[in-house]
């Protein structure tokens, strides 16, 4: 991400004709990458005046997944509604800001056009400068609105909607150690629930989230009851080349397998689902700490962390305490500090996408000189992707102990 001087005149310019010399700068943040429309104002302390989401789940439930119109045009009745929700709760006028900052990349298509609509309206309308934020960036920051965090620092994120091990080397300066190569966790947990409940009394099938219903069902189920294979371990030659990657529709098939059989002999009941999702979730997060521990290697074997590494962990997945507890363990066997920041700061919130645009901001940089010419993109990486040097450094894990009990 390139920035010309001319951000910087355009910010001077601004804050000289509002004069905001004297109060803290202000930030409308604006996130409506995939289902959730959400917004968020925050000062550059990372003190939140207002946030407000509306959530899309409901709607979506109905239909069985998200479907990109039904999305879109429920960001367009949402939108206008959760920021104005946002200035009511701060208390403040469109003039007090210093700044309107909206997620354009990456997402769903029709979802991030309806947000950079709506935020092109509004900044043209208020007179405001405008900052587009890169939606996995966003994640990898919301950290450092809390505590003080120093790049670099490697960020695992794990959601619905993507998986991602990297190292935040600055502002808009990433190294990609690891990426997802098909489904992402969060949406294989969603899945494999949503196959579950179907044999399950009803109060299974609450509004939930598929991950919260699996992690509830682990907690009683025996998670060696079936052994699945972890994603990218075998012995093929084409899973065999030690990544940072991750994959989990193999897994997920694995587990559907199961299921079916289970069905067919008519063995599906409320224990032999918990079993299932014990195994399902401990072959997962075995997967995915994986992952994270040859990362921590190579980033210690090429000198890229700090003397006293610090891992962001962030995302809905992240809400899991098992995972939690799994990447806990290898941390503290690798001396890396572990940062969690708190649920609903993991989770898609707008939140994020305010404090990504107020880093940019105090940097001078980052703001658009054309709002109305700004593009979103769905596809759009965080960072150069590394993988192919880990694969070279060919990093065989050492041995963790990890007790998985019989209820983990
Ligand atoms: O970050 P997020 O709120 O948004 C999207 O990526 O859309 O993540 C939501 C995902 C869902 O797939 C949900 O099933 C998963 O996070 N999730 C969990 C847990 N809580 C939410 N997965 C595993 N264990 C949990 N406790
Ligand atoms: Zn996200």
């Amino acid at each position: 991400m390139k920035y010309s001087i001319l951000s910087k005149r355009i910010l001077h310019e601004f804050n000289q004709i509002r004069n905001l010399s004297q109060s803290k700068r202000l930030v409308l943040g604006i996130e409506s990458t995939f289902d959730d429309s959400a917004a968020a104002v925050i000062d550059e302390d990372g003190k939140v005046l207002g946030e407000s989401i509306k959530s899309q789940m409901l709607e979506h439930k109905i239909t069985g997944g998200v479907h990109p119109v039904t999305a879109m045009k429920l960001h367009e009745v949402n939108l206008p509604l959760v920021v104005d929700d946002v200035m009511d709760k701060a208390g403040i006028d469109f003039q007090d800001l210093s700044a309107v900052a909206t997620a354009t990349q990456p997402g769903s298509a029709l979802s991030l056009q309806a947000g950079l609509i709506f935020s092109k309206q509004l900044v043209a309308k208020h007179r405001l400068p405008f900052i587009p934020v890169h939606h996995m960036e966003a994640h990898a920051l919301t950290v450092r609105s809390i505590e003080e965090v120093n790049f670099p620092f490697l960020v695992l994120l794990a959601s619905g909607g993507h998986c991602l091990l990297c190292l935040a080397q600055n502002l808009g300066n990433y190294k990609i150690l690891g990426q997802i190569l098909d489904e992402p966790p969060g949406a294989v947990f969603d899945k494999v629930a949503r196959e579950i409940v179907k044999y399950l009394p009803p109060e299974y099938c609450s509004t939930t989230s598929g991950g919260r219903i699996i992690e509830a069902l682990a907690k009683k189920g025996d998670s060696l009851k079936h052994p699945f294979s972890i994603p990218l371990t075998g012995h093929t030659k084409t899973v065999r080349s030690r990544s940072c990657n991750f994959s989990f529709s193999g897994l997920q098939s694995q587990v559907l397998r199961k299921i079916a059989i289970l069905r067919e002999r008519n063995e599906l009941d409320i224990v032999t689902c918990q079993d299932v999702a014990a195994s399902f979730q401990k072959a997962a997060i075995q997967h995915i700490t994986n992952q994270l521990h040859r990362g921590i290697i190579f980033c210690q074997i090429r000198n890229l962390s700090q003397p006293s590494p610090i891992l962001v962990l962030s995302g809905g997945v992240a809400a899991n305490s098992c995972l939690r507890e799994s990447v806990l363990n290898i941390c503290n066997k690798m001396n890396t500090k572990l940062i969690c920041p708190p649920i609903h700061l993991c989770t898609d919130n707008g939140i994020m996408i305010a404090w990504a645009g107020m880093e940019y901001l105090k940097q001078g940089i980052g703001i658009s000189e054309d709002p109305e010419n700004v593009r979103y993109e769905p596809r759009s990486p965080l960072g150069d992707y590394i993988g192919n040097e880990i694969i070279k450094e060919n990093i065989k894990l050492p041995k963790v102990k990890v007790s998985w009990k019989r209820h983990i």
